[in-house]
Order: structure tokens, then sequence, then C-alpha cells
């Protein structure tokens, strides 16, 4: 432990004083509410907790929710004799808690940019407080992993939870794709309690079992047209760099191929990508750092961490993030299988959704200095967070962010995800910012990270509002250019 710096001792003392405040009350028998957001990231952390509490024989709940607001800020502050623990959500909207929450106790376990300061009955753990990078160095589960641990060092084994997590906020961003910062010291606390171990290899689900031209079909970050979400292509494209696809009547998985022929469908792979125009580091993101979940069985998709955190995803995406909760918590059999059904549902909808963007390219505006997917009605509020980041490796100008939207009629609202490129932040850009301050401009709620945020604000507002955030990004990308 000697390489620990400063900020993350910090961090460490300020989950353990959370640990503290939840450990009292469950001493004294009160009930926790855990609120978590509906991600593969909020729905680990829900899990981790979850598994904590029940350890710890506390008597909680968990509620999983789509976005933070005062309907739910009134809803935590009506239940007077419980705890409430908010989990990868939170730290953006202290204001709103503040007001609904004063002087009662609250534990927050996020990694948002915060945005407020907090009463001081609240217990806030957040890494950017302490100086530590929440969108690449710990995720939401990872704050809640440090947590579970000071409640009890028996939690070492839910490390596991919160590799995925921060795989399912692409928080792969050091060499290799492997994960860094903090997330290194949950990576190790994994891999000593025996759950993880990692390999180099092609990212692509299912390496151990699936059928190679499946497997490849599968992948979509990076989107690769003509590939992703193609079988019948992708058996024709294996075909013809002469791989065999079937060794005694049976398909063969990645597992079963030589060095040379991955070489071989990773050189495909590039020339096919360069050939449509994209930069040669999109597929070097096809090799990386594999974060294999040993104690799963290797014919499901939880062997690999990061196809875990896509099944949490769908589960949460498609309505039904009980699921996914109870299989972070232990449960496999049926659930299991139901979330196998949610995974090809919410593959279906995905490629689905592409294919009409395909064939509507008009819904896919460029402003100068954003470019805007106009989702409607079309595309689902709970598909546009996935939408949005399969496009934004999709983009001709990588400069500029992608602000998609999606109309929900029910709430008179439309909900804004948001993207932008690494090459952008690393020089200062931030997006959650100005998803915050557009937002809050129009009478809505906005925030998340440098790289990837979001907001909801009132349809009629719309128009406004794209304009708005238009201008605020040309004039940081002026700032940028200047200052270069
Ligand atoms: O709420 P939370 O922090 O868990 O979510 C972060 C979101 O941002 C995830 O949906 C993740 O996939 C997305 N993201 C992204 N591109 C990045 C980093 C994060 O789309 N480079
Ligand atoms: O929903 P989506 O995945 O696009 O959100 C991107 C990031 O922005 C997530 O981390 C999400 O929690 C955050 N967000 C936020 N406030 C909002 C909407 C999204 O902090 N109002
Ligand atoms: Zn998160």
């Amino acid at each position: 432990m000697e390489d620990l710096n400063g900020g993350v001792l910090s961090l460490i003392e300020a989950a353990r004083r959370a640990a503290e405040v939840i450990i009292r009350h469950i001493n004294s028998k009160s009930r926790i509410s855990v609120f978590s957001h509906i991600d593969a990231d909020g729905i680990s952390a829900a899990g981790i907790m979850g598994m904590a509490l029940s350890r710890a024989g506390a008597k909680f709940r968990i509620r999983i929710e789509r976005w933070f607001d005062e309907k739910i800020a009134d809803e935590i502050a009506s239940e007077r004799d419980s705890l409430p623990i908010l989990t990868d959500m939170g730290s953006g909207y202290i204001e709103i808690l503040n007001r609904s929450m004063e002087g009662r106790d609250l534990i927050i376990l996020d990694h948002h940019q915060p945005s407020g300061e907090p009463d001081e009955s609240f217990v806030h753990v957040n890494p950017e407080i302490f100086g530590i990078d929440g969108a690449r160095e710990i995720s939401g589960a990872g704050v809640a992993y440090l947590t579970a641990k000071a409640i009890s060092e028996r939690n070492i084994d839910l490390a596991y939870l919160a590799v995925i997590g921060a795989l399912g906020d692409m928080q792969d961003k050091y060499e290799n794709r492997s994960l860094g910062g903090v997330n290194n010291l949950i990576v190790e606390d994994a891999v000593k309690s025996g759950y993880l171990k990692t390999e180099t290899d092609i990212l692509l689900f299912g390496r151990e079992t699936r059928p190679i031209h499946k497997a490849l079909a599968f992948t979509t970050t990076p989107f690769i047209p003509g590939i992703s979400g193609e079988e019948d292509k992708c058996l024709a494209f294996l075909t013809k760099l002469g791989i065999k696809l079937k060794e005694n009547d049976k398909w063969r998985a990645l597992r079963d191929l030589s060095q040379d022929e991955k070489r071989k469908i990773f050189s495909g792979i590039s020339d096919l990508l360069i050939s449509q125009g994209y930069e040669p580091k999109v597929a070097s993101t096809l090799i990386g750092t594999v974060y294999i979940l040993v104690k799963e069985e290797p014919w499901t998709p939880l062997r690999d961490a990061r196809e875990f955190a896509l099944l949490l995803n769908a589960t949460g995406r498609m309505g039904r993030p009980g699921l996914g909760v109870a299989i972070c918590m232990g449960d496999r059999g049926k659930c299991l299988e139901e979330a196998k059904k949610t995974l090809e549902d919410y593959r279906k909808k995905i490629n689905e959704n592409l294919r009409w963007l395909d064939e509507h390219k008009d819904r896919l505006e460029e402003m100068d200095g954003i470019y805007v997917l106009h989702g409607g009605e079309r595309i689902d509020e709970k598909m546009i967070s996935a939408i949005s980041t399969i496009l934004s490796t999709n983009l001709p100008d990588t400069k500029k962010p992608i602000i998609a939207y999606s109309i929900v009629p029910e709430e008179g609202l439309i909900k804004i995800s948001a993207r932008t490129t690494e090459d952008l932040t690393e020089k200062g850009f931030n997006l959650g910012e100005i998803m915050r301050i557009s937002a809050e401009k129009f009478s809505g709620k906005g925030g998340g990270h440098d790289i990837a945020a979001g907001a909801q604000i009132p349809i009629e507002m719309k128009d406004e509002f794209l304009r708005f955030v238009n201008d605020l990004v040309m004039k940081e990308l002026k700032k940028i250019e200047s200052r270069d």
C-alpha cells in the first residue's frame, strides 16, 4: 500500500466515515434505502451495497432510477426513519439534497462532477473532491466497494463487481485498454480474492465458446460498419480472410485460433476501418486487456467482465434492473436465463435503431460546434445513451461533441446524452460543465463527466437549448484553439 497518494488516502478515509454511519444505523435497526443509477456501473454499485448490507444483517431495499430529480429527492426525504444511500448519483445535485435532507443523515457514494457544498450532516464520498479523476480512475461501483470494504474486510470478494462497474463506464483508458488509477487497487483486490485474471487478446465477446463470426458481429465498440450486428457478413469476411470456421464439424471460438489467425483477423478489420476513413488508432482499441471472471462458467456472458457489464446495462435499459442487481448479488439460474434473453433483446434494439438511423441520415445534424442526433420519439429514451456512445466513435469531425436526444412525452421533457473525445478533454474541454450550465439555463438538470454527460430539459426549450449548447461549445473550442 506504500504507493497510495494523499488523494487516495483521503478517499478511503471518507469511505470509512460513510461505513461508520451505515454501521451505526444497522446497529440501531433502522432501515436503509439504496438509490442507484440505471446503468451497469449503478447496478454493480447497488449489488455491492446490497451484499455488504445483507452480510451485516441490515434491513434494506434497493431502488434503481434513470436519473436524479426533485421527485426522487422528495421520496428520499419522505422516509423519515431510514438511512438513504445514493450510489452512482447525487453529487451533481447537492443543492436539491440540501433542501430536502437538511440536518439528516445521508450517504452519497458517487464519482460524477460535484456541484454545491453538502450539508454538514451528509457524508459525501467522491474522488473528484480529492483531486482524483472520477471519469477514469474510479467508478460509482468503485466508491461503493471502498465503502463496503470499510464496513467489513470480508467484502474484498466484491471487488470484481467494481471492476465490472468501471468497465461499464468505459474507464479502460490506460495502456493496453486497462484500468488505472484507484481502479488498479480494486483490480488487485479482485485478483487477490481469486475472482479475476487478466490477459491480452483481441477484445471479442464470448471468446471461449462463441463461434468466431458471432463474436465478431457482437462487437460494437468500436462500431464497425459491415461487421457489427451483421453475422452473415462476418461469415463472408472471415471466409475471405481464409479463416477456417469449423473444426470436426464444430464451430471454432477465438480461443481455438492460432496467433497467426488472430493477426489476420485484426489486420483485416484494421484495413476495413481504414478504408472507411477511420484513424488507425480506432482499430487498435480492438486489442487489449481482457478481464476474465474465473469463477463464472466459460459459456456464459458473465465470464468476460466487459460482457457482464453489457448484460447489466441491458437489464437496466430494458426495464429489468432487478435482474441485474440479483445477478450481482449472486443469483444465477432463472435470473441469468432471463437476463440473457434481455441481453439479446437489447442487442436487437440497438441494431434496429442503428439501421433506422442509417436509413434516416438527416436525423444527424451538423452544427458549427456540435453534432445533434434528433432521436425524437423514435429512439427510446432508455436507448439514447448507448446510441450516443456508439455514434461518438463514428463521426467525421472528431472535434465536435455529439448531443443526442430522445423525447419523453409522458414527462414533457427531452433526455440528452452527450459524448466527446479524449483529445478534447485532454485540452480541458468539460462536457459535464457545459451540460450543467445549459440545462440550468433552460429550467432543466444536467451534468456528468468531462467526456460523457447528460441532461433533461422541458420539451419546449429544445431548440433554444441546442443553439445555446452549440454557442457554448464554440466558445470553449475557441478558447482551446487560442491556447494551442
Ligand atoms: O452515470 P455513469 O457515470 O455511470 O455513466 C457514465 C456513462 O458514460 C456510461 O454510460 C458510459 O458508457 C459513458 N461513457 C462513454 N464514453 C466514455 C466514457 C463514458 O460513453 N469515454
Ligand atoms: O444517460 P447518459 O449515459 O448519457 O449519461 C451520461 C453521464 O451523465 C452519466 O454519468 C450520467 O449519470 C450523467 N448525467 C448526469 N445528470 C443528468 C443526466 C446524466 O449527471 N441530468
Ligand atoms: Zn458511473
